[in-house]
């Protein structure tokens, strides 16, 4: 729930902050079409159509003015519900006459005609062009044809079986992006489709549309293509030789298809341009086994490889440095490969490994030489391991693994998974330069205490779904003046010491969904805090979701909105002497014998490590040290604050 509630302020974040980009802007220029409103960004001038509900394409009057873009679409996922969205069937002759305009932008509308004549006029200025059909018609290739200075082109949602050297566009000689997106009936593409017709095309997307089989020869007629996306059809092999005079090729996107097989040489030629490839969402390993089905990757050299994913393959037997030949990987995406073990071996040879993806495998070990060969391991996400697998095997990450990447690791995430909690924390004591730390839903009991006493980077922390039900100064010790968003949702927490966020400069997102509070005069300090960030900033910056459990009148109520002297306690508070720090070393130095006290103590980086370890728990019901050199048992005052006995 909280979740979802998180999910849906991103989203609306997004969509606002997409609105924002075609709203917030002055509008210091005209419109030709009076629908339509006219902004200027960064001194260009973009004539907006969105969501004004249109049915055809607005007149516009005559004007000189150059403008960037001229936009019909809209940020609304779903066009059919939206009731603002325009809905353009046709683009009648000469529509775009009388404008100077870079870019036009049909998508999101549904086009069942294209004349002709449509940009007869416009020809000069046009250089990107986006249209949408209704799934039912050719696109009019006739009416591209004299826009030879067309740069970028995307048609999406057009019907069509075969493309080939006719029934293609004419000769756009500087066409630098195509994209040709859910062409629901494309089953051919001739090898002369695009032969000679689009001599500097860079970008090649092709998305949706049920090939069975990849167009080698087609696309070895593009000499110039840099990236190429080859998205979502039915192929299922890749043959030898398929892209071997593309030598320009650098990102190659062959995702979301059915390939479950991949000949030896089938990247010849490109082994040694290629910088990133991308082979997530194939069959590789389901027909025959995972040695096999990565022959072509291991016995190649991909001297500029630097990001790979395999994700959603089947890899469930990886042979020892399966990736030793790319010597340049920075980012490994293995994610949901029913992987069993992060191996001494899988990770041989990539000694600029920067990210290493492997979440949703079945991984229950990670050898303890695991990362020996990545040294400069920045981000490691090990996230949702066999949840679905099995719930009976725990992970086995034993802490000398990250030994090697102590000082390079920023982020970890180990979320959703059945832990050694110890091994947890132990790994989470080593690695003092952690940026991001996310263990949710790891069974957590309890925060040990001083375990960030050395970050001195950390800034988000999610300690979500656990059992913690106690925190105090001692547990965030050390991240006062780094940690920006923690996460406590979920727990079994009812209240939290005042100190424990005691001046903490940076804290705004404080997640606390979902847990058992009890708001009393223990968690003023909370009201307080929120209070004040209510006044400065909206909600969105600094989340706080504490909903009260008790006392039964403020049940279900949000901490923030009760009446501050709601928040009361039964009137037995103790006070505690302050006593400075000095005090007490003092004090430590000259007593020889034992006393118990009760301090208010301010723990602090200056504070030695020797005290820190004498300081044990906070006392209750205030917010307060005991501080122990030999403890007396001092049961008859439990509960209260006795003085020190010198
Ligand atoms: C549009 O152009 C195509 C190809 O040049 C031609 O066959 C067709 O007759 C033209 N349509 C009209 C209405 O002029
Ligand atoms: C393309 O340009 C030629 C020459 O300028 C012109 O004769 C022809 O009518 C134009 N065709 C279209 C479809 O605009
Ligand atoms: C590759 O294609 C997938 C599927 O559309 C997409 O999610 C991903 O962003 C693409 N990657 C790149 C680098 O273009
Ligand atoms: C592919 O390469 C592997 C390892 O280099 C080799 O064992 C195998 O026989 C090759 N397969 C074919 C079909 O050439
Ligand atoms: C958990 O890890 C610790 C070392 O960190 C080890 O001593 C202990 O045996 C492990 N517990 C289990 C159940 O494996
Ligand atoms: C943490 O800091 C203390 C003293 O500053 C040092 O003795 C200890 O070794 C450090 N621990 C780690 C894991 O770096
Ligand atoms: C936390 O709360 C849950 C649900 O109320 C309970 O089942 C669990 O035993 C509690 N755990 C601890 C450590 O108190
Ligand atoms: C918090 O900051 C205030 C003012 O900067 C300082 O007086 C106080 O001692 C600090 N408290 C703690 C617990 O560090």
């Amino acid at each position: 729930m909280v979740q979802i509630r998180r999910r849906l302020y991103g989203v609306i974040a997004i969509f606002i902050s997409w609105e924002i980009i075609y709203s917030a802007s002055q509008t210091t220029c005209t419109s030709p079409a009076v629908q339509c409103r006219c902004e200027q960004r960064n001194n260009k001038f973009i004539i907006n159509c969105r969501d004004k509900k249109l049915t055809q394409i607005p007149v516009f009057t005559d004007t000189n003015t150059q403008y960037d873009e001229l936009t019909f679409s809209t940020s609304y996922p779903d066009t059919s519900s939206c009731s603002v969205c325009n809905r353009i069937t046709s683009i009648p002759p000469r529509a775009f006459e009388n404008l100077r305009v870079r870019r036009i932008d049909l998508t999101k509308n549904a086009l069942t005609y294209i004349s002709n004549d449509s940009f007869a006029g416009v020809e000069p200025y046009l250089k990107e062009l986006l249209l949408q059909g209704d799934r039912t018609n050719e696109p009019n290739y006739a009416a591209l044809k004299n826009l030879t200075g067309l740069t970028t082109l995307h048609l999406e949602k057009f019907q069509q079986t075969t493309l080939n050297s006719n029934n293609i566009f004419g000769n756009l000689e500087n066409l630098e992006s195509l994209t040709l997106k859910t062409f629901k009936c494309l089953s051919f593409i001739d090898s002369s489709a695009f032969q000679n017709k689009v001599p500097k095309l860079k970008l090649l997307w092709l998305e949706d549309l049920p090939l069975v089989t990849y167009p080698a020869g087609a696309i070895l007629n593009i000499p110039s293509l840099q990236s190429l996306n080859f998205i979502n059809t039915q192929v299922t092999k890749l043959f030898s030789q398929s892209f071997k005079d593309l030598r320009s090729l650098k990102e190659l996107n062959l995702s979301h298809n059915m390939i479950d097989s991949i000949e030896n040489d089938t990247f010849t030629g490109i082994t040694e341009t290629l910088q990133f490839l991308n082979l997530a969402v194939n069959r590789l390993g389901y027909k025959t086994n995972t040695r096999e089905s990565l022959n072509f990757l291991s016995s190649k050299h991909w001297t500029h490889l630097e990001k790979l994913s395999l994700a959603y393959n089947k890899l469930n037997a990886l042979p020892d440095g399966p990736f030793r030949n790319m010597q340049k990987l920075t980012c490994l995406i293995l994610e949901s490969c029913q992987l069993p073990a992060i191996s001494s071996g899988l990770l041989q040879g990539l000694q600029n490994l920067h990210t290493l993806e492997v979440s949703q495998n079945m991984i229950t070990d990670i050898s303890v030489n695991a990362f020996v060969h990545t040294p400069q391991l920045i981000d490691l996400r090990v996230y949702r391991q066999h949840q679905a697998f099995s719930q009976y095997l725990a992970l086995n990450f034993p802490s000398t693994a990250v030994e090697p990447i102590r000082t390079s690791l920023t982020h970890l995430n180990l979320e959703h998974n059945r832990v050694n909690v110890s091994q947890i924390w132990e790994i989470t004591e080593l690695l003092t330069n952690l940026e991001e730390l996310k263990l949710r839903n790891t069974n957590i009991l309890a925060v040990p205490d001083f375990v960030f006493r050395n970050h001195t980077q950390l800034q988000i922390l999610d300690l979500s779904e656990n059992q913690i039900s106690s925190l105090d100064q001692k547990s965030f010790h050390g991240l006062k003046d780094t940690l920006t968003s923690l996460s406590l949702s979920d727990n079994n927490l009812t209240t939290i010491d005042e100190r424990a966020f005691k001046n903490f400069s940076k804290l705004n997102y404080l997640y606390l969904a979902n847990n058992m509070w009890n708001c009393d005069c223990k968690l003023l300090w909370l009201y307080d805090w929120i209070r004040n960030k209510m006044l400065t900033k909206p909600f969105i910056e600094y989340i706080v979701e504490c909903v009260c459990h008790s006392p039964p009148k403020l049940n279900e109520n949000y901490i923030q909105s009760v009446i501050r002297s709601d928040l009361a306690c039964t009137p037995d508070i103790l006070t505690c002497r302050i006593i400075s720090l000095t005090t007490v070393q003092l004090k430590l130095a000259k007593s020889q014998r034992a006393y118990r006290t009760c301090l208010q103590v301010a723990v602090n980086t200056v504070l030695s490590l020797n005290i820190i370890m004498h300081v044990t728990h906070s006392t209750n019901p205030v917010a307060a040290f005991e501080l122990i050199k030999k403890t007396t048992s001092d049961k008859s005052k439990k509960g209260k604050c006795p003085t020190s006995r010198r």
